[in-house]
């Protein structure tokens, strides 16, 4: 990648960071200096459109003036405060979350998993206290993704990830997405919590559909569990709604989990329940240090404003109709394409392929891409993202697309030679 090695002082910064870093990530030869709306620079002044968004993190976009201006004024007056103190931030909050949910208290920390490790503890303290020491399991969906603490990971429905640290929390497990009978068998009075999530985003972009759900609420129902649905990557707008269970009739959870986006930037992640639940986690049973900053929540305020002001859930919809096309029809026009998924702007482009090269390819072209599962392009971009950013964003893909198979094409026909 030429054009980032052209910078030294960047070279520095890409080399310190391997020495010094543990090899947890695979990292971009890049080193990214500032952003603006969809928009990113790196050291060298090269501009990048961002169709990844921090991981689904930076849902208005890089340096929103309005988000700039609570970050400094807030920042000016209180970042951080113990939580036994409060703030008008943490309680106002928690009170629209609410509103917009139905639900009926919050619980803040700071990053997705720790919000899924309070809603199991939750869960598991509401069944434990209201019906039998045996109900403890878990169910969650293969291909699942719910984050990478203890028990986060010990429900995180793919071996890849678990392996290396078994044994994880007794008790977890899991059926095939989108199986009801798989789904019906494995519901029993045993069960404290069916955990899904909405539209399953790490695992390769895949929306559950009403039906399952449905039955999912059902059987929490019936076997008194709570339904937890991690929308930590597809809820706050990213489906078009706030909440992507809302495109699902009938379907509410007990629980609702929320982060990336919610501080604006900033850690703050926020498990909210029903009134029923809302004593179940009591005084002394969990905590949170740096969870629900002044700073954060703060931040989260003014992230659903700006939200609601900027009509940005109608841009999330008409952009998301639109990449949606032109993903099916690259998806119907190239032979090293699957197929494309998800709704708003969480969608996956899925290839035969591994994309690594491709993301590569797009970067020195002045596109961010990202991968999951290897070969799936998942779009987690800003709410800022117009129909001609994706035009551009096309521009380069499709014929990224159709070198990598024209690349196959020949090395099939050396191979037969
Ligand atoms: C659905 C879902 N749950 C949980 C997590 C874990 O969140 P975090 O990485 O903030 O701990 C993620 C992160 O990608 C996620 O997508």
């Amino acid at each position: 990648m030429a054009r980032f090695r052209q910078n030294p002082a960047a070279e520095k910064v890409l080399v310190r960071d391997s020495e010094f870093q543990l090899p947890v990530y695979a990292r971009f030869p890049v080193v990214m200096d500032r952003g603006e709306g969809v928009y990113l620079f790196d050291s060298s002044g090269n501009r990048y459109l961002d169709m990844m968004a921090g991981l689904g993190v930076n849902a208005l976009g890089h340096a929103h003036p309005r988000m700039v201006r609570a970050t400094a004024e807030q920042a000016a007056k209180m970042i951080h405060l113990s939580p036994q103190y409060c703030t008008p931030y943490a309680g106002e909050l928690a009170e629209r979350l609410c509103a917009l949910s139905g639900l009926a208290g919050a619980f803040y920390s700071t990053g997705g998993s720790e919000a899924v490790e309070g809603a199991l503890k939750l869960a598991r303290a509401h069944a434990k206290h209201n019906y039998s020491d045996r109900k403890f399991r878990v169910l969650s969906l293969e291909g699942s993704y719910h984050g990478r603490t203890y028990g986060s990971l010990s429900v995180t429905g793919q071996a890849k990830y678990r392996d290396d640290f078994e044994p994880g929390i007794p008790g977890a497990d899991f059926v095939p997405r989108g199986d009801l009978a798989a789904l019906r068998a494995a519901v029993t009075d045993d069960t404290c919590a069916i955990l899904l999530e909405t539209v399953l985003g790490e695992g390769g972009v895949y929306e559950l559909s009403t039906e399952y759900l449905q039955e999912a609420r059902r059987l929490a129902d019936k076997h008194h569990a709570v339904l937890i649905l991690d929308e930590i990557q597809c809820g706050l707008g990213r489906t078009g709604k706030w909440f992507a269970y809302e495109h699902h009739e009938g379907v509410r959870p007990d629980v609702l989990l929320l982060g990336k986006p919610l501080g604006g930037g900033l850690p703050l992640s926020a498990l909210l329940v029903n009134a029923e639940l809302f004593h179940s986690l009591g005084l002394g049973k969990h905590g949170s240090t740096l969870g629900g900053s002044p700073l954060a929540c703060r931040l989260g305020l003014e992230y659903l404003e700006v939200v609601e002001d900027e009509g940005l859930l109608d841009r999330v919809t008409d952009t998301g109709i639109y990449l949606r096309q032109r993903l099916d029809a690259l998806a119907a026009s190239s032979d090293i394409a699957v197929e494309a998924r998800g709704i708003g702007l969480i969608q996956g482009l899925e290839l035969t392929l591994p994309g690594r090269p491709m993301a590569e390819e797009a970067l020195e072209q002045g596109l961010m891409l990202n991968f999951v599962q290897g070969n799936v392009m998942r779009f987690l971009p800003a709410f800022l993202l117009e129909r001609s950013h994706v035009d551009d964003a096309m521009q380069i893909i499709e014929p990224l697309m159709a070198a990598a198979s024209e690349a196959i094409a020949s090395e099939a026909l050396v191979a037969a030679r």
